[in-house]
């Protein structure tokens, strides 16, 4: 691992609001007397019943339960919007810069967001829409996404994004395992330069069989592209809007009523309805956003996800407007037309802080720094990352090249589940280390540990464990407890929470992900599962069976590769054709993004005499690692005859 230490900016340090030492105090004091801690923190929200008790939240098997401000009321869009209106309601909350940079950019100020968001909640109403109903969103990168958010929670509905790149059937089942009722989504959206047929996949799906739970589409007209419009069901966005009223009182919400689902992928086939609830929730994002961040006004924040992932809703809606700030709204990708759009799209908003993915980076590293030179950047002062673990060389590259060695870095670890930020270098607190995340955030807890659940040395790889609840942690998994408890509170058992990366801390207390140790794969940052994409592949008719692992890629971080075993009936199939079908099969099930890259033709899978597949033995195969055991296999001649397939796919 390495070992060199960047020092803090010098400028950065002479404006600091905490030194190391206040750091350490602060997270002492965030375990040591955790409620008064979280009570104080909690002012940062604006309460209807301020919260008298913090946690009443326990790992303790006797007593295991997840409540933070159990007694506290509020409404999360009046925090993001309401309370802004008498000091900041000119300031812009949504700066929105188009896919194509010829179009105009646009921007909302909180008074128009506001305005925009009771038209909106009141339009929801009107179709029907009630408290703790479950409302899908399946939009492109455009303010009413963020609209559409803010609206749910003024009326106490939840809301279940899914990303725009999801396919049909994906969205389907998303839809029916929420058993949601209203969809929001738009006609078309853009993404460099091209079309995504949002309305048409949403009707696509409504059309399938077992999806029956949805009696209102409404579409925001984004393109203007020709879309059908169901009569009865759909409904344009902005004449809905012309016949509603201008004023919503926002609800009365329990900080524990759930605000979103979320679904992400997790060991097994089907997608986990992340539950993530009001109040601690709200308070981890503004916590977070300002402490990791040191968020100050009058920062032009960008925060470059898709709002369809939990860094989107964390970090484009809920943080930035909970803190008044201005967030940047990006439609489109990070290198079109040319690989200077994302600097060009800094220098033109004045972008004070640029938060983005490794798989970004990589990209246009490789692209070549004339495009990042040509621009100016002299906005930027702090660089985020997150989703996968940064190579060192991106880490540099970024530091070095795009930030011109003046920009701290910050490499936050977190989880669709953790809600935000948990594990992090603090700028102009902590020095940073090219590929390590740095440390805990206060009331965050972590310890490695080996299989057994005992703690392992310093510099020795384990399993990442986080031992105690935290404010901002997920609730359940929507409708199945069960499932919440058996996927991340039975390894262990109920006293820790089981993150499912691999990890170790360093000697001076600093986290190095690995990757993860489950069936969980990132491509390009995307969480996908491989029993996902192993159902998707069998559920083609030339396909007997499958096994899918993540391979290295030094693009995407990770790519899925397939072991494929075919049916006697296509035998005659041509193995381009058959690669390319599989290919598109795949992207119809689950969305292109989980497409394989690479797909292996064999006669056999690795198993056991019971008949498992022993995907270790893929992985240490893609891998090129040493593949241990394989005296268990039923027929130990498959490995040699697999890696040489794999020589020639
Ligand atoms: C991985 C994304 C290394 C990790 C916010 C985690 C990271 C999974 C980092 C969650 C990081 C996220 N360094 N690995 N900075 N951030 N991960 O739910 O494996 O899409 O468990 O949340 O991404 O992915 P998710």
């Amino acid at each position: 691992m390495s070992e060199d230490l960047f020092p803090i900016p010098a400028d950065w340090a002479a404006h600091a609001r905490m030194n190391q030492a206040a750091r350490a105090a602060d997270y002492r004091r965030s375990l040591d007397d955790g409620d008064a801690y979280w009570l104080e923190q909690a002012q940062r929200l604006d309460w209807i019943t301020p919260p008298t008790r913090a946690s009443d939240s326990s790992f303790d098997e006797a007593d295991f339960g997840i409540q933070w401000f159990a007694d506290g009321t509020l409404n999360v869009s009046a925090n993001c919007l309401d309370r802004h209106l008498a000091e900041r309601g000119d300031i812009t909350a949504i700066l929105w810069e188009p896919d194509d940079p010829s179009d105009a950019p646009r921007s909302l100020t909180y008074r128009e967001l506001h305005a925009e968001v009771c038209r909106f909640a009141n339009v929801l109403k009107d179709a029907g829409a009630r408290r703790g109903d479950r409302i899908t969103i399946y939009m492109p990168m455009i303010p009413e996404a963020a609209v559409a958010l803010l609206a749910c929670a003024r009326i106490g509905a939840i809301h279940s994004v899914v990303f725009g790149g999801f396919s049909p059937e994906a969205l389907a089942g998303r839809i029916t395992d929420c058993d949601s009722s209203i969809v929001v989504t738009a006609d078309e959206g853009r993404r460099g330069g091209k079309r995504v047929p949002l309305k048409a996949n949403v009707d696509a799906a409504l059309a399938l069989d077992h999806c029956t739970s949805v009696r209102r589409v409404l579409v925001v007209r984004a393109t203007g592209g020709a879309v059908a419009m169901q009569p009865g069901r759909d409904s344009w966005y902005d004449e809905a809007m012309a016949g509603v009223a201008p004023d919503c009182p926002a609800e009365v919400m329990k900080a524990e009523d759930p605000l979103f689902l979320l679904y992400t992928s997790g060991s097994t086939g089907k997608p986990k309805g992340v539950c993530h609830s009001s109040g601690g929730y709200l308070l981890w994002a503004s916590l977070t956003h300002a402490l990791c961040f040191d968020y100050r006004p009058g920062d032009v924040w960008w925060c470059a996800a898709d709002v369809g992932w939990v860094t989107g809703h964390s970090y484009i809606v809920y943080g930035p407007l909970a803190n008044g700030a201005t967030t940047l709204m990006y439609e489109g990708l990070p290198s079109w037309p040319t690989p200077s759009r994302i600097w060009e799209v800094v220098d033109r908003h004045q972008v004070h802080t640029l938060f983005t993915a490794p798989t970004v980076l990589r990209a246009l590293m490789k692209e070549g720094d004339h495009h990042v030179a040509k621009t100016s950047r002299a906005s930027l002062q702090l660089l985020g990352s997150v989703g996968e673990p940064i190579n060192p060389e991106a880490w540099r590259w970024y530091h070095g090249v795009a930030g011109e060695g003046r920009c701290p870095i910050i490499d936050t670890w977190w989880q669709t589940e953790t809600g935000h930020c948990m594990v992090t270098t603090l700028p102009a607190v902590d020095k940073m280390r090219p590929g390590s995340c740095g440390r805990p955030l206060p009331g965050v807890e972590i310890e490695v540990v080996d299989e057994d659940g005992n703690p392992v040395e310093p510099g020795t790889n384990g399993l990442l464990t986080i031992t105690r609840p935290w404010p901002g942690m997920l609730a359940t998994l929507y409708g199945d407890d069960e499932r919440f408890v058996e996927t991340y509170f039975s390894k262990f058992g109920k006293d820790r929470y089981f993150v499912g990366d691999y990890a170790q801390l360093d000697p001076d207390g600093y986290l190095w992900v690995i990757g993860r140790a489950d069936d969980v794969v990132k491509v390009s940052g995307h969480r996908l599962s491989t029993a996902e994409v192993e159902s998707a592949l069998v559920s083609h008719h030339s396909v007997a069976e499958a096994a899918v692992v993540g391979q290295p890629d030094e693009d995407t971080g990770q790519a899925i590769a397939a072991f494929v075993t075919i049916e006697d009936s296509a035998a005659d199939v041509s193995r381009t054709e058959l690669v390319e079908d599989l290919r598109e099969h795949v992207a119809a099930k689950i969305g292109k993004l989980a497409r394989p890259k690479r797909i292996v033709f064999t006669y056999d899978l690795p198993k056991t005499r019971s008949g498992k597949i022993m995907r270790r033995i893929l992985r240490n195969l893609v891998e090129d690692k040493p593949l241990g055991d394989t005296s268990t296999l039923r027929d130990p001649s498959i490995v040699e005859h697999i890696a040489k397939k794999m020589k020639e796919s």
